[in-house]
Parts: C-alpha cells; sequence; structure tokens
C-alpha cells in the first residue's frame, strides 16, 4: 500500500516580526501519513501553536513549504487557503472555545450551520456525535456548568462533525486530571480513526505519546527526534 501524506513541512521556518523577531520555527521538516495519530511533543514555547498555525493554515511560513491532505498552502491566496480551512480543518483549541449562550448540541451544530447545513440535519449529526462521545445526558447544557472533560468532548464533536481530513488538537489535555485527559484523548484517537481523519496533537505532556502512530519532539522550534510506532490496538 502506498502511503500517502496528510500533513507534510519542508524546512519551515516561521519568525515573528516585532522589536525583537522570534525565530518560532527553524527549519522544521515532518511527515504524517494519512490516517495517522500522531503527537507532536514540546516544552512550553517550542513553537508547538505555531506549528499547528502553519498546518491548518491560519499562519503562513516564513519560508519553506506546507502541504496539507495534498494541497500546497503557500500557494494559495487569503480566499481559498480560508476555503480550506473550513472544508479540510478541525481544529481543537486548548482553552475550548465555547460560546457560552449555546448549548452543548448548539455550540457543535453551528459549525455546520455556518457551513450552509440545514438546522435540522446539523442537530442530528450533532447529536449522534455527542452520543458517541458519551455525552447524550448534556447535550442542552450550557458551558459553564459542564466538567472540564466535558467541555472538551464538545469542543472535540464541533471538531469532527464537519468530517474535515485533518484534526489539530493543542494541548487538548492541558485543561483536565490525567484520567480525565486519558479518556478524552483515547476518544478523539478512536472517533477521529473511524471517520478516516488524520489527528495532530501537540502537548508538553509526554504520557500522550503511548496514544501515537507517530510521535515528534520539538525543541527550540527543531524537530530534534521523531519515529513512528505501531498503532496501538
Ligand atoms: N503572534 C506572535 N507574535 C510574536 N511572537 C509569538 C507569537 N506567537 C508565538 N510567539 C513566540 O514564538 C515562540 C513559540 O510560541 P508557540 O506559542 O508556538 O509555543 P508553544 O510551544 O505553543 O508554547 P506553549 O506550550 O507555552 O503553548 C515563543 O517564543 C512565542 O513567544
Ligand atoms: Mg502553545
Amino acid at each position: 500500500m502506498k502511503m500517502t501524506s496528510a500533513l507534510r513541512f519542508e524546512a519551515v521556518h516561521k519568525v515573528y516580526q516585532g522589536a525583537v523577531p522570534v525565530h518560532a520555527l527553524s527549519g522544521v521538516s515532518l511527515n504524517v501519513e494519512s490516517g495517522a495519530f500522531a503527537v507532536i511533543e514540546g516544552p512550553s514555547g517550542s513553537g508547538k501553536t505555531t506549528l499547528l498555525a502553519l498546518a491548518g493554515g491560519l499562519e503562513r511560513p516564513t519560508a519553506g513549504r506546507v502541504q496539507a491532505v495534498g494541497v500546497e498552502l503557500t500557494a494559495l491566496g487569503e480566499r481559498r487557503l480560508a476555503a480550506f480551512r473550513r472544508a479540510e480543518v478541525g481544529f481543537v483549541f486548548q482553552d475550548f472555545k465555547l460560546i457560552d449562550v449555546l448549548t452543548a448540541l448548539e455550540n457543535v451544530a453551528i459549525a455546520l450551520q455556518i457551513r450552509g447545513q440545514r438546522r435540522s440535519v446539523a442537530r442530528a449529526k450533532s447529536l449522534e456525535l455527542l452520543a458517541r462521545l458519551g455525552l447524550a445526558g448534556r447535550t442542552s447544557a450550557r458551558p459553564a456548568t459542564l466538567s472540564g472533560g466535558e467541555k472538551q468532548r464538545v469542543a472535540i464533536a464541533r471538531a469532527l462533525v464537519t468530517e474535515p481530513a485533518l484534526v489539530l488538537a493543542d494541548e487538548p489535555t492541558a485543561n483536565l486530571d490525567w484520567a480525565t485527559g486519558e479518556q478524552v484523548v483515547e476518544l478523539l484517537r478512536v472517533v477521529a480513526g473511524e471517520r478516516g481523519a488524520t489527528v495532530v496533537v501537540v502537548s508538553h505532556d509526554p504520557r500522550l505519546a503511548r496514544y501515537a502512530d507517530q510521535v515528534m519532539q520539538l525543541v527550540d522550534g527543531r524537530i530534534v527526534a521523531a519515529h513512528a510506532k505501531e498503532a496501538v490496538a
């Protein structure tokens, strides 16, 4: 079987300009295979969030090339880049970014509605996915009344409901105790896998590596180690 690449960086640099320019990424080359669950570990400030922003087309590299699901992002103009993000990428943010005044169900359904799906269809798909993530009993709750693990699962549902090819998760366990974090990551891995999505998780927590098909280490904006292992059964 030919391995296809879901994410490819070639000698990527990212410099944030300012009074003192910050070299956040310094020649990152990496390859994440289609369908993989990849974990990129690195300490605070190593460039993890920057790497995800480039992978999802939220930021552009200062130098080098970024390819995601076969699309050369560096060649796209703003409109096509935004269209690419909407069609192909699901983001899971560290701080959940749920909308306070909406219920759990509405927080997920809105991702489909803003992409033009009818409300009834959006709600049905969202209900099904929330149930798959163990939240069938919490769909009418507002974020303020959800636990951290529940909020993160709603955020995962919102990222997956649009059936993105590429799911990018920034420190998905950072605000959770380890047992809850473990459950959340396992659900993300399994449910994204069922949908054929490629997942890239960045985290400072080395314990996430055990869930990964591919592990990379990012230090000071450089990949210092990478290895692939057998998928966790
Ligand atoms: N918008 C920005 N403007 C200027 N500098 C930035 C910007 N975003 C990030 N940086 C800098 O780039 C470097 C990498 O930041 P980044 O947020 O990618 O690291 P990180 O690994 O995600 O860190 P953390 O684990 O703390 O979230 C840091 O030195 C940071 O201060
Ligand atoms: Mg970060």
